[in-house]
Formats: structure tokens, sequence, C-alpha cells
């Protein structure tokens, strides 16, 4: 069966992000000038992807209205002619996309299980906002492409510094199948460095069969008290093979912020409108830390 559906969760506190998350979903937070979630829908739609639903919370209207006609700004840039900008604004329009609100954010498991009946009995994609992806083919097609070969669920990894193995989910590799897919024996939710099986961590985008809604429905609460995907992919993989697809490309950990101040700058670093201001820029910074880190040296001496 075709992978047709994605399900992007968005509907976390993004307490890291607070106060900026008060009133605002932090997958509307920019990256220069674009909303984190468009990176995000913009790799569901290269990799084929034909519907998106959004798993929104209580700030649920900017994400809506950001991928909804604006006529009258539309209205308003035809007026000047400012053809480059109108056609930013309507590139975000005419996609399928649709909606659902998790009440309680009581954990990503439960956020998917809200996708239970726009998925129906088809494999899906799950995509997490706070990653963004940059390789030749999007992650979320390898995953599919996986799906195409295997029929099974498929997990994206990728090697993180061992002292990091309790922010994520970590999975206990079996064998490796080809270059970069390895059968697991296990997958733990955050574990700490002394208890992790591996370096290798589940990033934001996961291929999924739909039995996984069985398994959550009675998934309990794990780690933090959340009801967790990872635990439910755990039980999947009691049932059918669950794979795991090592990422080759660059990930752009956009969840806290340090992550999105490298990005922003990465992203900065290749912007048609800023980057020739924003090199100079970024290079007389180092200079002037470098005369300050020198005159401080220079008084505690
Ligand atoms: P995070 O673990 O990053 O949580 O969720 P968060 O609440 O958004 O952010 P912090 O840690 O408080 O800063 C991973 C993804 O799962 C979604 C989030 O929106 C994010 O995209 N999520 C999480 C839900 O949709 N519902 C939940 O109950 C929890």
């Amino acid at each position: 069966m075709k992978v047709r559906k994605a399900v992007i969760p968005a509907a976390g506190l993004g307490t890291r992000f607070l106060p900026a998350t008060k009133a605002m979903a932090k997958e509307m937070l920019p990256i220069v000038d674009k909303p984190t979630i468009q990176f995000i829908v913009e790799e569901a739609l290269a990799s084929g992807i034909e519907d998106i639903l959004i798993v929104t919370g209580k700030s649920k209207r900017p994400i809506e209205d950001h991928f909804d006609a604006n006529v009258e700004l539309e209205s308003n840039l035809k007026s000047k002619n400012k053809t480059d900008l109108l056609k930013l604004v309507e590139e975000t329009t005419g996609i399928r996309l649709f909606f659902v609100r998790q009440s309680y954010p009581k954990g990503l498991g439960d956020a998917v299980l809200h996708a239970r009946s726009f998925v129906g009995n088809e494999p899906f994609v799950v995509m997490l906002g706070d990653d963004l992806m940059q390789s030749e083919v999007p992650l979320t097609k390898q995953l599919m492409d996986n799906y195409e070969q295997t029929s099974a669920s498929t997990i994206a990894v990728m090697q993180v510094p061992h002292e990091d193995t309790s922010k994520y989910g970590i999975i206990d590799p079996e064998a490796l199948i080809d270059d970069t897919t390895y059968s697991v024996k296990h997958f733990v939710e955050k574990p700490s460095p002394e208890k992790a099986p591996s370096d290798l961590a589940i990033i934001g985008r996961y291929l999924l069969t739909p039995q996984i809604f069985d398994i959550l429905e009675n998934q309990e609460p794990g780690a933090g008290n959340e009801i967790q995907l990872t635990d439910a992919i755990e039980t999947l993989n009691k049932t059918q093979r669950v794979f795991a697809k090592r990422f080759e490309g660059i990930r752009h950990d956009v969840g806290d912020k340090f992550g999105f101040l490298k990005t922003s700058i990465e992203y900065g670093l290749e912007h048609p409108e800023v980057k020739d201001n924003l090199k100079p820029y970024l290079y007389q910074l180092v200079e002037e830390m470098k005369a300050s880190d020198a005159r401080n040296d220079n008084t505690n001496d």
C-alpha cells in the first residue's frame, strides 16, 4: 500500500521557548522568515505525501491561518505589484491540510492517537517540527521508499553524543540489514547515558503501520509521565518488524534555544536577502569578541 498521509504533532507546550510560546505554538517560530512547520510541510510534499494532519493545541489559529489564503494581504500585494512577496504568501495555500485538537498535552503518543480516524488502516508518517532535515532525498521519502520494500514500520535515527541519550528515544540495534538500516531489539525512551544501549537516537521522522493505534490506546504513561510513542513502538516491535534507518544528512534541532539560534544563523548565511550582510557581521563580531577576551586576559594577568 502506498504511503499517502502525514501527521504533524504540534500540540506540545513548548516550555523551552517561554515566554514566546505562551500564546503561540512553537512550530510557528520562524527560521529567518519561515515558520518551522512550513519546512516540515514542504518536506512532506517533496516526499509525495498527499494529505497532512496537524495535531494542534490551544494555539491552533495561527497555524491554520498560515496555511490559508489571506485575501486582504494578497490584494494589497497585487495592487502594489509585489509579485515576489505574493508568490511567497500564495505558496502556503492549496495544500490538503487537516486539523485535530489535542485538548490535553498528554504526550507525543497521545497526539499521534488523535490521528487515528484520519489515518484509518493505512501506513503513515509522523513528522516532528523540532527537527529540520537537509538531504538530497528528503528523509520522509527515504522512509517511504523503505516501506515499499519491507511493508514495515521504519524509524529514523542518528548518532548523538553519548551524554545526550537522556534527551531522546534510543535504539538497541540488533543487526545491519543494509548500509543504513537496522533491525532493532529494543526502543528505550530517554535512557541515562549509563543505561543507553547505543548512541543511535530517534529523530523526528517515523513511518508507522496503523497497528500502532491499538497499542497507543492502551499505552500507560512512561518517561515524564507522558504517553510515549517510543514505548508503543517497543510494543509494536514485539509483534511485527520495526526497522531503524540511520539518517546521513544534516539535522537541525530547532527544539531548544541554542539549536534554534544556530539554525537561524546557518539558514541566514544561505538566505539571498541577508547572507551578504550576515557574513561580514559575524566576522566583525568574532574580531570584537577576540579583542574583548584579550583585554580581559591582560587585566587578569
Ligand atoms: P517535545 O518533547 O518537544 O515537547 O514534543 P514540547 O512540549 O513541544 O516542548 P518543550 O519540551 O516543553 O519545550 C515533541 C513534539 O510532539 C508534540 C510537540 O508539539 C512537538 O512537536 N507534542 C508533544 C504534542 O503534539 N502533544 C503532546 O502532548 C506532546
